[in-house]
């Protein structure tokens, strides 16, 4: 037991990412004991009990696959994500789980596929946007770059823009901000803290950014009176997916734009070319551009999806005992699948930038940046678009420099690969 509480403190403490690569490093997958706090609610009763659990770690694609493939009642999808419920909401399909999942999972496609197309006068905006936010000069490109993003989602699935929207923006990067990735190997904690009124700063965005939602449907919907004719339970579910669209849909996409914009910064020629190619293309075509995969454009942001996966791991909840990758698992383990590592180890030279390996090399393995099976993003194509287009826009205005400030490492212990410092940057406009 004490073995086991040091083993947790230490995992608190240090550098998870760093934690679980020199695991691999001498073995194919590995088991650590941690103390963690299980929480049960019956009623506005909460009970919290510490016990043993074990957390095992994984990275080859084929386990990932067997992950995929197993049954609702082996690995839940969504158990695990049980902490991101004051940031999304009790509803929203990132932490719905058994049967509830599916038909949450339905909706946000429906609402993705009927607003989030990218049309000529989208560009325009987003033109104007990167202007509006990006000045000359030496600062964290992290912040601007998650404006931008989110403007873009708040415009095509709400249909808004000015005041509002800024406001809302702060809201929702001040939400993302808070989830912490030492959750993501305590994912119980949160969930107990709540109960002593640690996440009330939490619960003011979430009010926020609900009311606005709110707003939105009334004014969208205004037809019929949606609040009177939608069932609670459904109006609930709505809201909280609109919430983790808003949220899931710009911090993972903003984290990969600022560590491709520091891939670009770091090689001059690199950056010369894409430059060249993003003229000549957006001058002929800028919709047929950015829906080629076969451009540079298209190779860089996969690389940059390759080596800096946004969310670095994955985690699921074992609920019966099943084997994976020869690792017996019990119910009540986890299981964390590293698609930071799968993208290293998989790949000769894992560690290196080079775009050009989807030129020359065949039969590469598939990524994992957005998950698989049931839980599979489904923002992927949209956050692929978004990607080309901001990084294609700001190559075309601005020269991206690195000073000898500029880190390239991940904050400590956060969901997404956050860049330390928010990536410090030089832009300098083209005249
Ligand atoms: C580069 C950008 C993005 C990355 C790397 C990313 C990655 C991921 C990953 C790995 C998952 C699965 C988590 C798991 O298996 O436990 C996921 C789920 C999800 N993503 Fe994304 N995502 C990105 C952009 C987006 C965008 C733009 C949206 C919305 C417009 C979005 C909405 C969602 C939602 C709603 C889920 C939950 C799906 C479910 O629970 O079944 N993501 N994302």
């Amino acid at each position: 037991m004490l073995d086991a509480l040091v083993r947790t403190l230490k995992w608190v403490a240090y550098n998870q990412r760093e934690l679980i690569r020199t695991g691999f490093d001498s073995a194919e997958t590995f088991q650590v004991e941690l103390i963690l706090p299980s929480y049960n609610e019956r009623g506005s009763n909460h009970q919290v009990r510490f016990s043993k659990r074990r957390v095992a770690f994984f990275w080859n694609p084929e386990h990932f696959a067997e992950f995929h493939k197993a049954r609702p009642e082996e690995i839940d999808v969504s158990s695990s994500y049980g902490f991101l419920k004051p940031y999304f909401g009790d509803e929203s399909v990132f932490v719905t789980s058994g049967s509830g999942h599916a038909p949450a999972k339905q909706a946000v496609y429906r609402t993705i596929r009927q607003h989030m197309t990218i049309e000529a006068d989208d560009l325009m905006f987003f033109s104007y946007s990167v202007l509006e936010r990006f000045p000359t000069g030496v600062y964290p490109a992290l912040k601007p770059i998650q404006e931008v993003t989110a403007a873009f989602l708040l415009r095509t699935v709400f249909d808004v823009q000015g005041s509002a929207a800024t406001t809302t923006i702060e809201h929702a990067i001040a939400a993302a901000g808070n989830a912490s990735g030492t959750f993501l190997i305590l994912p119980d904690l949160v969930r107990w803290t709540r109960r002593w009124g640690v996440g009330l700063a939490i619960r003011r965005q979430r009010l926020h950014l609900r009311h606005f939602i709110m707003d939105q449907l009334q004014g969208m919907l205004v037809a019929h009176n949606w609040v009177d004719e939608t069932p609670e339970a459904a109006r609930t579910e709505i809201i909280d997916n609109l919430m983790t669209l808003l949220i899931a849909g710009f911090e993972t996409t903003s984290t990969t734009i600022a560590w491709l914009l520091y891939e670009l910064a770091s090689n001059n020629d690199l950056q010369a070319d894409l430059r060249s190619e993003v003229s000549e293309r957006i001058r002929e075509n800028p919709l047929d551009y950015f829906a080629d995969d076969k451009t540079l454009l298209a190779r860089t942001v996969q690389e940059t999806l390759r080596l800096h996966p946004s969310i670095p791991f994955i985690i699921r909840e074992v609920k019966a005992p099943i084997t994976i990758g020869g690792v017996a698992l019990r119910a009540s383990d986890y299981a964390v699948l590293s698609i930071e590592e799968m993208h290293r180890r998989g790949f000769d030279g894992g560690t290196r930038f080079d775009p050009s390996r989807y030129q020359t090399a065949t039969n590469l393995p598939k990524l994992a940046t957005f998950g698989g099976g049931a839980k599979i993003c489904p923002g992927r194509a949209i956050a692929v678009q978004q990607c080309r287009i901001i990084v294609s826009l700001l190559l075309a205005k601005y020269l991206i420099g690195t000073t000898d400030k500029t880190r390239s490492y991940i904050a400590r212990n956060r969901v997404s690969a956050t860049p330390a410092g928010g990536m410090l940057l030089k832009f300098d406009r083209i005249q």
